[in-house]
């Protein structure tokens, strides 16, 4: 099982460098340069993440690589080759960027794919496999730590190519989940290289959302010397967008404006309903202290709670009820 494991992660190194080589030198590569231009990534940028192509052809990736039983079986098992009905095998990416995602000791995992015009679906990533848990991974986690000595934040986004856009305008710290809500592992994993994460989802609904997502799964992981932020965007931009609108400097000042989780924390039950009045504080007694017991103990914990019971005007122990009524008994 090591063994076999070891060349797998070789396998997926070799195919990492085979897509970049042929985004150098593929004679049908200059669409996808042109392309890469177009979205303002330099050279030293779309090398620093190790960016790549898929040519176009059904088979390329198995002639190169798939020439035994045993390297087609694994190439399928890496998710790189798909195994159609009548067991014919064949490349998972065609004519597509290429990202590789790299795991926490910098071995390539998987890939994420881009179409090059507006053909569907936009991105394709490899499927979890024996070496990639989606869950798990944040793309571009690795090259930030590589990046700084010592990471003190990293930016939660939303795509690979805000990732890469914020690197390219010198903001190294961009971590994408891979099309997955971020989940608390996710922010676990980050809070093991530094304590403060900003999350900047696209200025849409969907990117809402998200945000709304994140909030209740960083509450348990929100311990006494951390920081969790939210950073939002103009409607309709996402960090690229917005990177390539405002520059480095320019989105460097919108993040140390980002909102603490606390207010975020309030501002989004005040969004949803009119917290000053007396029928309001008490949904917002309500909907909050269960979401607050799940804060850690300590310090911060105890200041939400006073937060609450003067937004509320209810005193902590008729807070603490609230919780005990919200959590079922345990048998
Ligand atoms: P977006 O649609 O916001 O992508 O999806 P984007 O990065 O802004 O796309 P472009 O390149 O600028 O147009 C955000 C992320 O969701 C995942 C990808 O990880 C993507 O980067 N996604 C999106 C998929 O996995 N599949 C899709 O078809 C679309
Ligand atoms: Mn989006
Ligand atoms: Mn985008
Ligand atoms: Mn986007
Ligand atoms: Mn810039």
């Amino acid at each position: 099982q090591q063994a076999r494991r070891k060349t797998i992660f070789d396998l997926m190194e070799q195919i990492a460098s085979h897509y970049q080589k042929a985004l150098r030198d593929h004679p049908k590569a200059q669409t996808a340069v042109d392309y890469l231009r177009k979205r303002g990534l330099s050279g030293q940028i779309s090398r620093d993440f190790g960016i790549g192509f898929a040519p176009p052809g059904w088979d390329n990736l198995l002639k190169q690589f798939g020439t035994t039983e045993e390297s087609r079986q694994q190439l399928l098992d890496a998710g790189m080759l798909i195994e159609n009905d009548d067991g014919k095998l064949y490349d998972r990416f065609r004519e597509r960027i290429m990202f590789p995602i790299r795991d926490n000791r910098g071995r390539v995992v998987a890939f994420g794919g881009r179409v090059l015009g507006d053909d569907k679906p936009k991105y394709l990533n490899s499927p979890e496999t024996d070496i990639f848990h989606k869950g798990r991974e944040l793309y571009g986690l690795y090259e930030a730590r590589q990046f700084y000595r010592k990471l003190e934040r990293v930016i939660v986004v939303e795509g690979y190519m805000d990732v890469v856009a914020l690197a390219q305008h010198g903001i190294r710290c961009a971590v994408a989940t891979l099309g997955t809500a971020s989940n608390s592992d996710h922010l676990r994993t980050v809070f093991r290289y530094c304590s403060e994460i900003i999350f900047c989802f696209d200025g849409d609904e969907a990117g809402r959302r998200a945000a709304q997502r994140a909030l209740e799964n960083a509450l348990p992981t929100m311990e006494d010397g951390r920081s969790i932020r939210f950073l939002f965007l103009a409607e309709g931009e996402d960090p690229d967008d917005t990177v390539r609108r405002v520059g480095g400097t320019g989105f460097e000042a919108l993040v140390a404006q980002a909102a603490p989780l606390e207010s975020h924390f309030f501002d989004s039950f005040a969004q949803q309903f009119d917290t000053n009045s007396m029928e309001g504080k008490a949904r917002l007694a309500k909907q909050a202290s269960p979401m607050l017991a799940q804060l850690p103990n300590g310090v911060f914990k105890e200041l939400m709670i006073e937060e609450l019971a003067k937004r509320s005007g209810l005193r902590r122990q008729a807070l603490e009820e609230l919780q005990r009524e919200a959590t079922p008994p345990q048998s």
